[in-house]
């Protein structure tokens, strides 16, 4: 498939797992890629991954939570590949682990700055370019908490619903310009961040978690962040030219149990 060719992305977050999944599948079908992060090494291992498919790579250091830093990555991918086709909105942090009356105030604040402001700082910066390209498609990486509760994680789910809101708000807006915006809304994947949950869930022994999750997991395991990165990959594509404001969970049906 070469869904991407003469197609220019931006991957945010794409030093981590699903943007690096995401970055590489757009490559491979053609897409010139921009992988921004805030992490300067594992931008380059990603960048190093895109042109290993033969593709343009280029890597933009940015906190996706500064408007100029935002206004920068749109900027340079402009400067080097003439234009921005396709933006995946997909760095995200998990937080703390705690009941919400021991949430502390200001990593609520920074979840909601990094998971939402983020998020619509990204589309705020590149709608201008999607137009003079006349349309575009924007995929926004919320998650299944973003539908359902989210005990112990009350910043993480209040940000992932704020995402789809933002993604149906956007597709109404952005619509008449031809530019598309959805969400995937993933479960359990197998990043650094899954990691992480289960090592503040269970410090002792984050074995505990997987062991207590997979039960309630119909399909029996964690996502990989490949399978991820090929339904963004379709959300992106024209394949999908009439679907905006949706979306998608990609959980093995854990939302449902
Ligand atoms: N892993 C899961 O189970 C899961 C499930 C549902 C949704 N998600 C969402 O998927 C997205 C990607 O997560 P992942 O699982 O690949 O985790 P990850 O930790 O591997 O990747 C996240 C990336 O975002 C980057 N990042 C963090 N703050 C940033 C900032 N301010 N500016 C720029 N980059 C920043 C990190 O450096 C990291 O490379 C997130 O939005 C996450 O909420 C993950």
């Amino acid at each position: 498939m070469a869904r991407f060719l003469n197609k220019v992305a931006i991957v945010t977050g794409a030093g981590g797992g699903i943007g690096r999944a995401a970055s590489v599948r757009l490559a491979s079908e053609g897409a010139a890629v921009v992988a921004v992060d805030i992490d300067e090494e594992s931008i380059s291992k990603t960048v190093s991954l895109i042109q290993a498919t033969g593709a343009l790579g280029h890597g933009v250091l940015a906190d996706v939570t500064k408007s100029e830093q935002v206004e920068n990555y749109v900027q340079e991918t402009i400067d080097t590949f003439d234009g921005v086709d396709v933006l995946v909105n997909n760095a995200g942090i998990e937080g703390q682990i705690a009941m919400l009356e021991d949430c502390d105030e200001k990593m609520f604040d920074k979840v909601l700055q990094i998971n939402v402001k983020g998020v619509w700082l990204g589309m705020r910066h590149v709608v201008d370019a999607m137009r003079l390209r006349g349309g575009g498609s924007i995929v926004n990486t919320a998650s299944a908490a973003g539908v359902m509760a989210t005990p112990t994680m009350v910043a993480y789910g209040a940000s992932k619903h704020a995402v789809i809101g933002m993604t149906k708000t956007g597709a109404v807006e952005l619509g008449p310009a031809g530019i598309r915006v959805n969400a995937v809304c993933p479960g359990v994947i197998n990043t650094r961040m899954m990691r992480s949950i289960e090592e503040m869930t269970f410090p002792e022994d984050p074995e505990e978690f997987i062991k207590a999750t997979i039960p309630n997991i119909p399909l029996g395991r964690y996502g990989e962040p490949e399978e991820i990165a090929g339904l963004i990959a379709f959300l992106a594509s024209d394949e999908a030219a009439y679907v905006t404001g949706a979306s998608y969970l990609i959980d093995g049906a854990i939302s449902k149990t």
